[in-house]
C-alpha cells in the first residue's frame, strides 16, 4: 500500500485546477458552437480522458449523445508499448454520426491513429479529435489533433485523469511526476 500522498510525488504543477477549468470552458464553448445543430456522439477514451470528458461535455451548449470506449497501450510503464488494445468498444451505431473522439493526451499518437482508422470504417459523417494535452514530440506518422487544450513539454505528467501505474488520476491539476517515482 502507498503511504505517501499523491501530492508528495509531484515535482511541479504544470497547470492548476483554475487554468484547466478556464481552458476547458473555452474549448467547450468552441465545440458547442461547431456542433450546435449536429447532435454529436461524444466518445470518451477511458480511462485517462474521463475527467476532461465530463468537464468538456458540461461546457458544450448543444444536444449530444455520449459513449465510452477503452483503449490501452501503456499497461503499467511510462513508454507506449507500441501496440494499442481496444479493451471496450462502443455499441452505438456510428453511421452518419458526427463523432467527437475525446482523449486526455497525445504522446506517440498511436492510440488516436488506431481509433480514427477503426471508426472511419464505420462510415460516420465526420470525426473530430480533441485532446486535453498534446506532447511536443516529433514522431513519424503522428497525426495532428483537431482541438487541444495545451501543448506540453516531453515530461511525464499525471493528474486530471492521467496516471502512472493507475495512480494519481484524482489529482485536480496536471503535475510532473518526480523521476524517483518511476525509476
Ligand atoms: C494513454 C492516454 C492515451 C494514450 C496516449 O492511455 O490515455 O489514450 O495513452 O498515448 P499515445 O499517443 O502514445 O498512444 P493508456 O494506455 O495509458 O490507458 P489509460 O487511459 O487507461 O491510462
Amino acid at each position: 500500500m502507498l503511504i505517501r500522498t499523491p501530492e508528495e510525488d509531484i515535482k511541479y504543477v504544470l497547470y492548476t485546477e483554475e487554468q484547466i477549468q478556464k481552458r476547458v470552458a473555452e474549448l467547450g464553448q468552441e465545440l458547442g458552437e461547431k456542433f450546435r445543430d449536429k447532435t454529436p456522439l461524444m466518445i470518451c477514451v477511458l480511462r485517462g480522458a474521463s475527467f476532461f470528458f465530463t468537464d468538456l461535455c458540461r461546457q458544450m451548449k448543444c444536444h449530444m449523445n455520449i459513449d465510452f470506449i477503452s483503449a490501452s497501450s501503456y499497461f503499467s510503464g511510462t513508454k507506449s508499448s507500441g501496440t494499442v488494445r481496444l479493451v471496450k468498444d462502443s455499441s452505438i451505431d456510428m453511421t452518419d454520426r458526427h463523432l467527437v473522439l475525446v482523449e486526455d493526451i497525445i504522446d506517440s499518437g498511436l492510440t488516436l491513429q488506431y481509433l480514427e482508422r477503426l471508426f472511419e470504417t464505420r462510415k460516420p459523417a465526420s470525426i473530430t479529435t480533441v485532446a486535453f494535452l498534446d506532447k511536443d514530440v516529433k514522431k513519424p506518422n503522428r497525426n495532428g489533433v483537431d482541438y487541444r487544450g495545451f501543448v506540453i513539454p516531453d515530461e511525464f505528467v499525471v493528474g486530471y485523469g492521467l496516471d502512472y501505474a493507475d495512480y494519481y488520476r484524482n489529482l485536480p491539476y496536471i503535475g510532473v511526476l518526480k523521476e524517483e517515482c518511476y525509476q
